[in-house]
């Protein structure tokens, strides 16, 4: 029986991206004899607009009964909000995160050869390119993004809002111990080629990342190869950008994690490259984390690589949960692919210092894997 990929284009440039992810996977699908079937569903901040819900009734329940993955675009769009201030389109990401219990947030951090990093959105410094290879595990269903938020009053200098930052043992403990699985798999850190997991967090000052820390080190004890390690969030975004050859992966909590992948994706050549996957105990999805860049949609220009890369995840998720050896073969197909145009760096977009059109990009990929 096929595997069932859904479709979740969203906004802005969500559909030009997922559209050279599927191009890919047709590539992949034929080159390796994948069995998949594409289900496309509508939905995003323009589509609540325009229908005043995020996407058709069922939708969720589809996702939920009937996909093996799921590939979102991007969803939001400038001055499309709902009433009660939640994000509109919100229910194809957070809503599935959420719903389907997507507890694990996996963002790699990798600078491949040829790509210049962004520090300084400077197209002339090229970094050693074996200096970044590393994930960061988020953890995806609490925190501040948990569903506890309110006004305590409205309106005037008094007004109150509120955003409860919620940490249990459960999530902590599921989060940690993938985060930990996960380097056991990898070749550990560059810089020593130690496996390492680095808990992220700021448990100098509060009491849920005391929680968390109390919980890494617990879980930990059970991992006897790999080694321990502690960093205070804000002491961690500086030793990112100074030492990103130390990290192998590091574990922190919805929040922070959040705000470190974007910092991390400009030492992998910006968000353009920066791909994640959402997984939980039965359900995934992988995404590319730029959002909808509403200036550059409807211009073919973007940079597909994200997708391309989230594709790569979504295949070693199926080959992992479907025990199918091809999807990992397809996946290090992708992968390859992708490496070899970057490293011969004629068709490339313009965030990268080229001039090929994101279609271009997928094309080129997609002929790549095709040809193997
Ligand atoms: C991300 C995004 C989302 C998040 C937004 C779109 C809700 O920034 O995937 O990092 O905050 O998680
Ligand atoms: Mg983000």
């Amino acid at each position: 029986m096929a595997h069932k990929i859904y479709l979740l284009p969203g906004d802005g440039v969500g559909p030009e991206v997922v559209r050279e992810g599927v191009k890919i996977i047709k590539a992949a699908q034929a080159a390796f004899g994948l069995s998949i079937e594409f289900i496309e569903v509508p939905g995003g901040a323009l589509y609540y607009k325009d229908h005043g819900k995020d996407w058709p009734d069922g939708s969720f329940e589809r996702l939920r009964d009937d996909s093996d993955a799921i590939l979102l675009g991007a969803v939001g769009w400038p001055g499309v909000a709902k009433p009660d201030g939640s994000l509109a389109g919100g229910s194809l990401v957070l809503g599935v995160r959420f719903g389907l219990d997507l507890y694990a947030n996996v963002r790699p951090t990798k600078l491949y050869p040829g790509v210049r990093h962004k520090i300084h959105d400077s197209f002339k410094q090229v970094w050693e390119p074996d200096k970044v290879d590393f994930v960061i595990v988020r953890e995806n269903t609490e925190d501040l993004y948990a569903n506890t938020h309110g006004h305590l009053t409205r309106g005037g200098v008094t007004e109150v809002a509120t955003d409860v930052r919620l940490i249990t043992r459960k999530g902590s403990e599921r989060v940690i111990r993938f985060a930990f699985e996960l380097a056991k798999r990898r070749k550990g850190a560059i810089s020593d080629g130690k496996k390492r997991v680095t808990c992220v967090d700021k448990s100098n000052v509060m009491r849920g990342c005391q929680l968390f820390r109390q919980v890494y080190d617990e879980v930990a004890t059970g991992f006897a190869g790999i080694e321990k390690d502690y960093a205070y969030i804000d002491a961690f975004q500086q030793w990112l950008v100074r030492q990103p050859e130390f990290y192998d992966v590091a574990v922190t909590s919805n929040m922070m994690g959040d705000i470190s992948t974007d910092l991390a994706a400009v030492l992998q050549g910006g968000m353009g490259m920066a791909s994640s996957g959402n997984i939980g105990e039965r359900h995934a999805m992988f995404e590319p984390i730029h959002g909808s860049a509403p200036k550059h949609s409807g211009q073919d220009k973007v940079n597909p690589t994200a997708t391309a890369l989230a594709v790569v995840q979504l295949f070693d998720y199926l080959g992992d949960k479907k025990g199918k050896k091809n999807y990992g073969e397809a996946a290090r197909a992708v992968e390859q692919a992708v490496a070899d145009v970057l490293r011969e760096g004629k068709i490339i977009t313009y965030d990268l210092g080229g001039t090929a059109k994101c279609s271009e990009v997928g094309s080129a990929v997609a002929s790549r894997v095709g040809a193997r």
